[in-house]
């Protein structure tokens, strides 16, 4: 077993006190950025883990694991997290859940923390490629299992919806009640999740024989209430000719902001413009004007991913697996433009 590596042997590699190292691990603020850089530098080399996991290793593995999501207030994660909870209730498993922000920095710290902590498993919506840490996690003996993501030729396992197919889901229907200038609303670029919904929004345009030039995009910093208020207000105020008569919001919580915003400027909906959003979270059916979303099995991507995680932990012989789920359409009054839509309840599987 390899001897553990002590907060003095890293001490010693920063040319620092053993005190200097415990006020960067505990109170970093105190300390000037230059000591700091070079302690975490060599933790790095010594691959150095805190006093709690070294007893951890002795007294065996912990009975918790982690799920790192962008966001804790947005209702899918909530749903997905409630999913995760159950399915490691059952294995006598405990959750610590990390709320990433969409923060790289504020992820990484979250990483190095449940590495800390010794998890058994990490579930986790990356903000982008951490794939360094993420490789670096499973070589310290700690699985990982993307959610609301696909893994790349099955390094890892991974759980979502066929994100592509949703976008085009929400505008091939926007396409089929008749509208022509039609928006999307999208997060920060650079999530997996948004580039996949605007390429299969953009797979509906070249289906219809429509430019994609012609699918007019608002992006945000955000993926929040908030964001699609914004984009409303941006929306709201163009020149009626050139407004968009109907707009796909990359996920609920935007929406319905948009929504909201919209309201209060009267315009109405979807008269005036028909919105969709996406995960169909429980609000969406409740919000005054109820939501067209496209559906994500929240609770059951949360199962499936920590099951798989379980199993990789547990079993010896586990192959990782890339599970995608197939999303739905749900048409309500925000998009409804014809009695055939709302007849039929909307429900149109991808
Ligand atoms: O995970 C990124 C986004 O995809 C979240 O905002 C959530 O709503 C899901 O739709």
């Amino acid at each position: 077993m390899e001897p553990v590596i002590s907060i003095r042997d890293v001490a010693e590699r920063a040319k620092v006190s053993v005190g200097t190292v415990s006020n960067v691990l505990n109170r970093p603020h105190i300390v000037a950025d230059a000591t700091k850089a070079r302690v975490h530098e060599a933790i790095k080399e010594l691959e150095f883990v805190r006093n709690e996991s070294a007893r951890q290793l002795r007294a065996g593995a912990s009975r918790t694991i982690g799920l790192v999501v962008l966001d804790v207030a947005n209702p899918f994660f909530t749903d997905v997290a409630r999913g995760v909870e159950d399915a490691a209730n059952e294995a006598d498993l405990a959750v610590i859940l990390c709320n990433s922000d969409g923060d790289p920095a504020k992820e990484a710290r979250y990483l190095d923390l449940l590495d800390e902590q010794r998890v058994r498993g990490v579930l986790i919506t990356p903000v982008g490629a951490q794939d360094e840490r993420l490789a670096r996690l499973r070589q310290r003996g700690i699985s990982v299992v993307l959610l609301d993501q696909r893994s790349r030729a099955g390094d890892r396992c991974s759980v979502a919806v066929d994100d592509v197919r949703g976008g085009e889901l929400a505008v091939a229907h926007l396409l089929e009640g008749g509208h022509t200038r039609i928006a999307f609303a999208g997060g920060p670029p650079g999530i997996q999740q948004v580039k996949d919904r605007f390429s299969g929004a953009k797979r509906a345009m070249r289906k219809a024989g429509r430019d994609t030039a012609e699918l007019r995009r608002f992006d945000d910093i955000a993926l929040s209430s908030a964001a699609g208020r914004r984009i409303g207000a941006t929306i709201a105020e163009l020149p009626s000719g050139e407004r968009p008569t109907a707009v796909f919001c990359v996920n609920d919580l935007m929406a319905l902001g948009l929504l909201a915003e919209a309201s209060q400027r009267g315009i109405d909906v979807p008269g005036e413009l028909a919105v969709i959003g996406y995960d169909d979270i429980e609000f969406a059916s409740t919000s005054t004007i109820s939501l067209s979303s496209v559906r994500q099995p929240r609770h059951e991507l949360g199962v499936t991913a920590a099951k798989l995680l379980i199993d990789e932990v547990e079993n010896d012989a586990h192959e990782h697996r890339r599970i995608v789920f197939r999303p739905e359409l749900t048409v309500r009054a925000s998009s409804a433009v014809t009695t055939r839509d709302s007849a039929a309840g909307g429900r149109v599987t991808g």
